[in-house]
């Protein structure tokens, strides 16, 4: 008889039953969730999305992030007022500068509409999402540019573990005009960044393949816009050439 192998190499059971998709199935159709059943999120549900989040990587395995979660307590309750009122504050100027009463986005049938509803009710709810995290990257040094690549990663993981147990959520810059009186409230030190807000819960639609450019636009070898033969969207991948007429980020496509 060999030996029996030791407790760290035998299989376990699955300590997450719920996790029914597969890695690249969860990245490829983690789509953006702005729209959310009234439903709390579990406290071993989000324990698990929090801990796949805190897996990230980071430079030297500093792992700067932190996870200031926002759910029913008096000072979660006005923190995420402020950022509510924050969020319609931008959305209003959002649907003037990139013409969403103009157009097509008036046409209750096309893309940008859909878009605009979605996101007109987002804001008018957003006190109402289930779970508000905000991720913040503790400084240990200068701002440097690559800083974010010390917490988004985690906050990818955060989404992509909470599509894995049937949640979503989409990452949002909404806290940036109320920073400071969240700062306060919530005495966030200085030196750390709070790199984003994230609404999460059960999504009232579904999740599905995300639409991008197709992957000949992105993919180079050898030099810049060279083209990689190789580098080919799987068959029946749909594409989007979505994006805001500025630069700085949302929303594309809904
Ligand atoms: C850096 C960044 C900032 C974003 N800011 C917002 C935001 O402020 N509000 C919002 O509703 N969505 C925001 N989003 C979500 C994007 O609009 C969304 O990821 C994009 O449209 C792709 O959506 P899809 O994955 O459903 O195709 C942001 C996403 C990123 C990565």
């Amino acid at each position: 008889m060999p030996d029996e192998p030791p407790a760290g190499d035998r299989p376990r059971d699955n300590p997450w039953p719920d996790d029914v998709v597969g890695l690249l199935e969860g990245i490829v159709t983690t789509r953006a969730i702005r729209r959310f059943r009234p439903e709390p999120i579990g406290e071993n549900a989000l324990a698990t999305m929090l801990f796949a989040a805190s897996r990230a990587p980071s430079g030297s395995n500093r792992q700067p992030f932190r996870f200031l979660v926002l759910r029913d307590g008096p000072r979660a309750r006005a923190a995420r007022s402020l950022i509510g009122r924050a969020a319609r504050e931008q959305w209003a100027n959002k649907v003037v500068s990139d013409g969403y009463e103009r157009g097509s986005g008036v046409d209750v049938d096309t893309p940008k509409a859909r878009i605009a509803a979605t996101m007109a009710r987002f804001v008018e709810t957003f006190e109402d999402v289930p779970v508000v995290v905000l991720p913040c990257l503790v400084r240990y040094r200068e701002p440097n540019p690559s800083d974010g690549a010390s917490v988004y990663p985690a906050c990818q993981n955060l989404l992509l573990a909470a599509r894995a147990l049937g949640y979503g959520g989409v990452l949002t810059g909404w806290h940036r005009v109320v920073e400071p009186e969240l700062r306060r409230l919530l005495e966030i030190p200085d030196g750390v960044f709070i790199a984003a807000t994230i609404a999460l819960g059960r999504p009232e639609g579904r999740h599905g393949p995300v639409r991008r450019r197709p992957l000949r636009e992105m993919v180079f070898e050898d030099g810049w816009d060279e083209p990689a033969a190789w580098a080919l969207d799987p068959p029946g991948t749909r594409y989007t050439a979505a994006g805001p007429p500025t630069a700085d980020g949302w929303p594309s496509n809904g």
